[in-house]
């Protein structure tokens, strides 16, 4: 059952949704009765979809044998759908942080729409990265929107959108009278794209796959309140600004609102990578510095970071001198209630280990300077004896020392650990985007391998860093 999804509220949105589309489409003076048709029914399928979803469901029967077997596998399937929904659609009570606290909704609303300001059009949206899951859109508005028939300069368009569900990890809650009340985020904000087989921006979901066009600092700085921010650190909203605009695409700081660390000492950004939420399941510790496990994280990231409504322990975060802000806030004690996030960690744990990390698309790498490259992986350059395939990270305790592996400690400082998680490799070539390593500081596969051929003094011809790179975008 879909969290916090209530079908009357649904009636509403529907109800909604219909007419705003109709007036979109009827601005465009284009939509003949028969279009208007399809619209009506493809708007009554999703209302009765939704009614469905939120009905409870009937077991169906397994083909296996019955006993142990049978029931383990009827608790897998159940684990999987779970976890996928909550991945996709739960915001765990994040809107009373986002919507409620920070009023981003009304930002995105934008003054003609009862919110403030221009508001943001879906041209502006899918330019900071945003993402539309065709598969939410009715057929009607697909033919509309291929045919280049609806206003993507209209924020109305955006609101529109939100209502059907469309926009990749966030969802929109409506007041009685349809305009936006409030708005949460998912896991999917950050840890989803789509594959553009609609347009840019709008396709299917790739559940996992980190959104490197996501610009997270540029959405949340578009919000008319950001007292809670300014707040707990302890500064202005020109300070909060200028560190929100630091990140850029791909990029957010999971640890700020711990450690108050919002720029490194060279005066760089500090935040990190979004990292893959795919292959990872055999992997020991998760996050570029291995805080603690995939499941350890989700309770982290859904109540400290989402600021959905649950419960998270970690006596770690009390220690003043590494993490001053939360020992003040006490984060690492929280117990909201209701707790929206506990209940749904097994199963939200369950469905990001069932994501493999996805094969490269043959002809997107040199086969046979890849086979060389697997040869000098495992061999000389030693790349194996950390990234140890099929993991491509250490079976057991998979963390090292930043001197080891040549890089400064400033990210590393920051986890409880002081170290970095060896990065587990498989699916590389599906983040290319924004660099490599946890901050991105290596611009390309080829930097990284001249880093570890200075820094381990490995003598690599070009044609053996040729091979590694062809490697690397093969795994
Ligand atoms: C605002 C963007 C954002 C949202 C929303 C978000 N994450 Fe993340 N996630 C990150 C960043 C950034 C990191 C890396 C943090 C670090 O290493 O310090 C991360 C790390 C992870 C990792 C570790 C991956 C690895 O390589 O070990 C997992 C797993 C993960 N997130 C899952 C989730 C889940 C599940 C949710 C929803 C409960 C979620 N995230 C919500 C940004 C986000
Ligand atoms: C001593 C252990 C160790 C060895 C040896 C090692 N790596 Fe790494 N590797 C790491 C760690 C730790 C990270 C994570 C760095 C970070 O978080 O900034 C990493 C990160 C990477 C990344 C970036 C992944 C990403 O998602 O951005 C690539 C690519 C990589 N290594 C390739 C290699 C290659 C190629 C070799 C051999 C030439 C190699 N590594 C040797 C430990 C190692």
């Amino acid at each position: 059952m879909l969290n916090e999804y209530d079908p009357s509220r649904d009636v509403e949105w529907n109800s909604v949704v219909y007419i705003r589309i109709q007036k979109l489409l009827i601005q465009e003076v284009l939509m003949t009765p028969r279009l208007m048709i399809i619209a009506t029914l493809g708007i009554a399928g999703l209302f009765g979809v939704a009614i469905a979803a939120a009905a409870p469901k009937k077991e169906a029967p397994l083909a296996v044998p019955k006993g142990v077997d049978a029931e383990n596998a009827r608790h897998a399937q159940a684990m999987l759908a779970e976890g996928k929904r909550t991945f996709r659609y739960d915001t765990f009570g994040s809107e009373a942080f986002w919507g409620d606290a920070l009023q981003l909704h009304k930002a995105i609303a934008g003054e003609k729409n009862g919110g403030v300001g221009p508001g943001v059009s879906p041209k502006t949206a899918l330019s900071v990265g945003l993402k539309v899951d065709a598969d939410a859109l009715p057929d009607a508005l697909k033919k509309q929107l291929a045919a280049g028939k609806v206003n993507l300069d209209d924020p109305a368009t955006t609101i529109a959108l939100l209502k059907l569900n469309a926009v990749v990890g966030v969802t929109a809650f409506a007041n009685p009278d349809g305009s936006v009340k409030s708005m949460g985020i998912q896991c999917a904000f950050c840890h989803s794209t789509v594959d553009n087989s609609f347009a840019p921006g709008i396709g299917k979901r790739l559940d996992g796959w980190p959104n490197r066009d996501l610009n997270v600092g540029a959405i949340v700085s578009l919000a008319p309140n950001l007292k809670p921010f300014t707040d707990l650190l302890g500064v202005d909203v020109e300070t909060v600004k200028k560190v929100l605009a630091s990140w850029g695409p791909g990029r957010y700081d999971a640890e700020l609102n711990k450690d108050g660390k919002a720029f490194r000492p060279d005066g760089k950004q500090a935040g990190t990578l979004l990292p893959p939420a795919f292959g990872l399941a055999g992997v020991d510790l998760a996050t570029w510095t291995g805080f603690g496990s995939v499941t350890y994280w989700n309770a982290y990231v859904g109540v400290t970071q989402m600021h959905g409504s649950g419960t998270f322990f970690d006596a770690r975060f009390n220690d003043k001198d590494q993490y001053p802000v939360s020992a003040k806030s006490g984060a690492g004690n929280t117990r909201d209630k209701p707790d929206r996030v506990t209940a749904k960690l097994a199963a939200l744990h369950f469905y990001q280990l069932s994501i493999p990390a996805p094969k490269a698309p043959a002809g997107s790498y040199d086969k046979a300077a890849f086979d060389r490259g697997k040869t000098l992986f495992e061999g000389t350059a030693k790349c194996a004896t950390c990234h140890v395939p099929p993991l491509y990270t250490e079976p057991g305790h998979n963390l090292h020392a930043p001197s080891e592996i040549g890089i400064d400690s400033f990210q590393a400082d920051r986890s409880p650990t002081r170290m970095y998680r060896t990065a587990p490799l498989a699916g590389l070539w599906t983040h290319q985007k924004g660099g490599f390593y946890h901050d991105g500081r290596f611009a390309t596969l080829l930097d990284v391998v001249n880093h570890y051929d200075g820094h381990f003094k490995l003598n690599l011809s070009d044609a053996n860093k040729k091979d590694l790179v062809e490697y690397l975008k093969g795994i």
